[in-house]
């Protein structure tokens, strides 16, 4: 998984493999790969945690991830799924991939008792190349073919996410956001109670 993640994030947002392993000990039901052939080609993460969190004073990576291990991050009882990333082989690109883990990660999240929201702090990729435009207009512009500007944001707002807020200082070593995060926020839909 470390492998992988240190081929597609920048090295100093990539997730160590002490990192890994950390996460895994708490909540392997969130750590997910792909595979072919036994190898490991994709990998997703994902924990629980309370909502309170999201409003609690300024929000970074390493204060809502226990710098990125989830050790004191993770809640069990958590109403907020959080997908922290997912990171695919350059070689296994384009091939919705990405895509599938993400959709996974989503009904997995909808399937559980308790889990009222399921979100992820994402990444303006490309923000470093506009970074004269106001991060409010970046985020919303479309180019003539209809899609958003930013990659990672088109990759999750056109396929089902909505954008919540923009948080400058998410993670200030992520030189190409320029150190944003975008909250955003895939649908839960409301469950059938029963009789
Ligand atoms: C973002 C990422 C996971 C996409 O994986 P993928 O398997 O190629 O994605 P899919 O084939 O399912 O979907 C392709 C979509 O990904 C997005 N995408 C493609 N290349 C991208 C790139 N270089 N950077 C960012 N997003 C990209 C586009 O929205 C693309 O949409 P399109 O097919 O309509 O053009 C992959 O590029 C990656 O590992 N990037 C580095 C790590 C990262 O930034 N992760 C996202 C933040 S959580």
């Amino acid at each position: 998984m470390a492998h992988v993640d240190r081929l597609s994030w920048p090295a100093e947002l990539a997730t160590t493999e002490e990192q890994f392993r950390a996460r895994i000990a708490v909540y392997p039901e969130g750590q997910w790969v792909a595979e072919e052939n036994g190898r490991i080609v994709a990998v997703s993460s994902a924990q629980r945690i309370s909502e309170r969190v999201l409003h609690n004073g300024h929000i970074d990576h390493n204060r809502l991830t226990d710098f990125g291990r989830f050790t004191r991050s993770h809640d069990p009882k958590g109403e907020v799924y959080q997908l922290i990333g997912v990171g695919v082989l350059p070689e296994y690109r384009w091939m919705q991939l990405g895509r599938l883990m993400i959709d996974h990660q989503v009904e997995f999240a909808r399937g559980l008792a308790g889990v009222r929201r399921i979100v992820g702090f994402t990444r303006p990729v490309r923000y470093y190349r506009y970074s004269e435009m106001p991060i409010e207009e970046y985020v919303r512009r479309r180019t003539e073919t209809g899609r958003l500007l930013d990659p990672v944001l088109s990759f999750h707002l056109d396929s089902g996410a909505r954008l919540v807020s923009i948080h400058p200082n998410f993670r200030p070593e992520d030189h190409k956001a320029c150190g944003y995060a975008v909250l955003i926020e895939y649908p839960v839909p409301k469950r059938e109670t029963g009789a």
